[in-house]
């Protein structure tokens, strides 16, 4: 053997050797992600709940988020804290995380500001939640960027002002959660064409008035949620039999529309209309539908409630406080 031969061999194996050693004492962690976590946590005042997060550590095993799992992409693409004690703003860092595509903040009771505009960089997010914070602020135009959100959960904070007609520019949005916040205004009239998929849409319990944009009527909505709002006027457009709606809930709003025009798919599984202002008579065909909740109590309708199907079997409070409705589990009609 000579000397040459012998003597490749052995640096390659050192280098084989040092470059191993080198891997496995090595972070899977991206470097740029640790330092931006590590600014997440400072900017959150090393909060007990981010112990984990310890730079003497490979990022990727700390608790709250995860790493791509191939090696083409070992990058942070999930953060999620839940029910943490925590106090501050979102740190606007969060928008350097670039491979992020969930995000969640929940049951954060002193999370507090407006949510940051970095959040716009993230171009890969499909799941944002932001739920029961004391986040204030608008809902912001800018989220209409995150062009693969698929969804969106922004209730249970304190946000306000109106809804920017922008989020139906998503176009892979299939949920779109904004209750339960201090929303003003009239629901956009762009949402009566979503590009992609109609998402699910929920906008309960917020300050949101005027009358629904007739355009959603062109929508088959599958679940669709207003109640608790201050709106006014038409919403029968919401229904088609055609359609394969599964849940409309309108209840404790002013609407006022004839009910005889509201035809629903045999799909249909919830209906709460309860505390508005509608007239007419229950729609003889709604007894072929397999209706699971019911509810058109205190509105202001009349004649028989048609025999048949579910409409029997939910009891008095689902019908009472009408003008004149009667019949089974009413009163007998006169
Ligand atoms: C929220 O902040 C208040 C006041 O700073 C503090 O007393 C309380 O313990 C905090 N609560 C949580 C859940 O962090
Ligand atoms: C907002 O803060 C108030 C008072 O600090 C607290 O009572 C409330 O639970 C918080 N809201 C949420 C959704 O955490
Ligand atoms: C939307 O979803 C479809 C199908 O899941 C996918 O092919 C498309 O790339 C997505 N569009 C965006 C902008 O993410
Ligand atoms: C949004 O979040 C709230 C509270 O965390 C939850 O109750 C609700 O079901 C969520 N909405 C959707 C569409 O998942
Ligand atoms: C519903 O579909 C039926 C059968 O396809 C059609 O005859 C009817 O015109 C449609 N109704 C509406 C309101 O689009
Ligand atoms: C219907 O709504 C009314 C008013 O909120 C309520 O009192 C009643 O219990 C509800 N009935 C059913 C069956 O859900």
């Amino acid at each position: 053997m000579d000397h040459k031969t012998n003597a490749t061999l052995l640096f390659s194996l050192l280098f084989f050797v040092t470059h191993l050693t080198n891997a496995l004492s090595k972070d899977l962690c991206n470097q740029n992600d640790k330092n931006t976590l590590l600014k997440i946590k400072k900017s959150l005042n090393n909060p007990r709940y981010l112990a984990s997060w310890d730079p003497e550590s490979d990022c990727c095993a700390w608790n709250y988020l995860e790493c791509g799992d191939t090696t083409a992409n070992r990058r942070v693409i999930s953060l999620t804290m839940i029910s943490a004690q925590i106090s501050g703003q979102i740190p606007p860092e969060v928008g350097d995380l670039p491979y992020l595509q969930k995000l969640v903040f929940r049951k954060i009771t002193n999370l507090t500001g407006q949510i940051p505009h970095s959040i716009a960089k993230l171009k890969y997010l499909r799941f944002f939640r932001l739920s029961w914070t004391n986040v204030t602020g608008p809902v912001p135009e800018f989220l209409s960027q995150l062009i693969n959100l698929v969804y969106l959960n922004l209730s249970f904070n304190e946000l306000s002002g109106s809804i920017p007609s922008s989020l139906s520019l998503l176009p892979n949005l299939s949920y779109l959660d904004l209750s339960r916040n201090k929303l003003t205004g009239t629901i956009p009239e762009s949402f009566g064409s979503f590009p992609g998929e109609v998402p699910d849409l929920f906008l309960s319990h917020n300050q949101l008035s005027g009358s629904i944009p007739k355009s959603l009527g062109n929508l088959d909505f599958n679940r669709i949620d207003l109640s608790r709002n201050k709106f006014v006027g038409d919403a029968s457009m919401l229904f088609g039999a055609n359609k394969t709606t599964f849940c409309i809930d309108l209840s404790r709003n002013m609407f006022q529309f004839d009910l005889y025009r509201a035809e629903i798919p045999n799909t249909f599984g919830i209906l709460d209309l309860n505390h508005n202002g509608i007239t007419g008579s229950i729609p003889v065909q709604w007894t072929e539908t397999p209706l699971q909740i019911f509810n058109v109590s205190y509105n202001r309708l009349c004649g028989r409630i048609p025999t048949g199907g579910k409409l029997q079997t939910f009891d008095s409070y689902a019908y009472f406080h009408n003008k004149c409705l009667c019949g089974a589990p009413l009163d007998r009609c006169k």
